[in-house]
């Protein structure tokens, strides 16, 4: 008998420019383009076995026997890999995070690239980098952005053929840091995924998409010019873009807590005084609070001393998703 296995790791990412809102819920085909960075530091290794014996998927996240609804979500996803290869091949997945869950690092981007990884190296898929990250998008949108190294760009693209993420600098190309500032780490009651579908109810959500491209490109190019000022206002804008979509949806989506916003507020008078630190908030309550690395250790002192915060999760760009062995 046969077994497929195969090993592989990812980092998530932080978006700098945010995905919120598809066009396409089953396929993750978003209504705009986004850029992240990689996390170093903080990753998912993923083992997948295929072995014909089994009779289902099966799934243990951090040593523990996966919920109905992760093991659900991955096994649609594994569904689409074995349309892909042709196999009808069921498969075992041992997935281990180095981060808490629910700490506002979002765990899906990490976990998907990682399994799309392992899973189309156990198949021999010979998937090229921009395919690899096309089928992680199927598992969870920002998941394509954690297969290429460095600072990333998914372009939102027409169709599920066009619809990846590329680097656009390489992990060295620029020292900051995500200083993620937690102040809760319970699960978020409504997910991303139920997100993305009511963000068209906001009537600021149509205004956010026209001026997308714009955001992207000064993001895009305050990344290649390493200008942080030019960075710092556009992650801050685009963030608050976002949350104003969240806010003004159907249902209403409040992620923030008072702690939340003193965070932000306290990040943006340390800017004004010549701190070179943003904030970015994503889909629940933490902060992450992006710096120079040269600043790290002063920022995090910083939130360190603000109430509310329970501790700091520390990460620089890291690299793309890769198979071990
Ligand atoms: C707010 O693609 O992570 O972090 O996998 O369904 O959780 P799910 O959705 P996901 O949504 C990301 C939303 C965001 C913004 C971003 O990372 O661009």
């Amino acid at each position: 008998m046969t077994l497929f296995t195969a090993l592989a790791m990812a980092h998530p990412n932080i978006a700098l420019i945010k995905y919120w809102g598809d066009r396409d819920a089953h396929l993750h085909l978003p209504v705009s383009g986004s850029i992240s960075f990689n996390l170093d530091g903080l990753a998912t290794r993923t083992l997948i076995t295929f072995d014909p014996q089994l009779h289902a998927d099966a799934l243990s996240i951090n040593a523990a026997p996966a919920d109905e609804k992760s093991l659900k979500r991955m096994s649609a996803f594994l569904d689409v890999v074995r349309r892909w290869s042709g196999s009808v091949v069921f498969a075992s997945v041992v997935s281990e995070t180095n981060f808490p869950l629910g700490s506002g690092v979002a765990s899906s981007a990490s976990a998907f690239a990682a399994l799309a990884m392992a899973a189309a190296h156990a198949l021999n898929l010979n998937l090229s980098d921009q395919e690899l990250s096309r089928l992680a998008r199927h598992g969870s949108g920002s998941a394509c952005r954690s297969i290429p190294g460095g600072f990333v760009e998914w372009k939102c693209g027409q169709s599920d053929e066009d619809s990846y993420a590329e680097t656009i600098a390489p992990p060295d190309h620029w020292q900051l840091a995500d200083v993620t500032a937690i102040v809760s780490s319970e699960q978020k009651a409504i997910s991303s995924a139920e997100g993305h579908q009511i963000a068209a109810s906001s009537p600021l959500q149509a205004a956010r998409v026209a001026d997308a491209n714009r955001r992207l490109d000064i993001c895009r190019s305050a990344i290649l010019e390493r200008d942080f000022d030019k960075l710092a206002t556009i992650t801050e804008l685009d963030s608050n873009l976002m949350h104003a979509v969240m806010m003004t949806s159907t249902p209403a989506l409040f992620y923030w807590r008072p702690e939340t916003l003193a965070i932000m507020k306290a990040v943006a008078a340390w800017r004004q005084s010549g701190l070179p630190v943003c904030y970015t908030v994503d889909a629940g309550p933490n902060v992450h609070v992006i710096c120079l690395a040269q600043v790290e250790s002063e920022v995090t002192a910083r939130l360190s001393t603000i109430p509310g915060v329970s501790k700091t999760l520390c990460a620089h760009p890291g690299a793309g998703a890769s198979f071990v062995k």
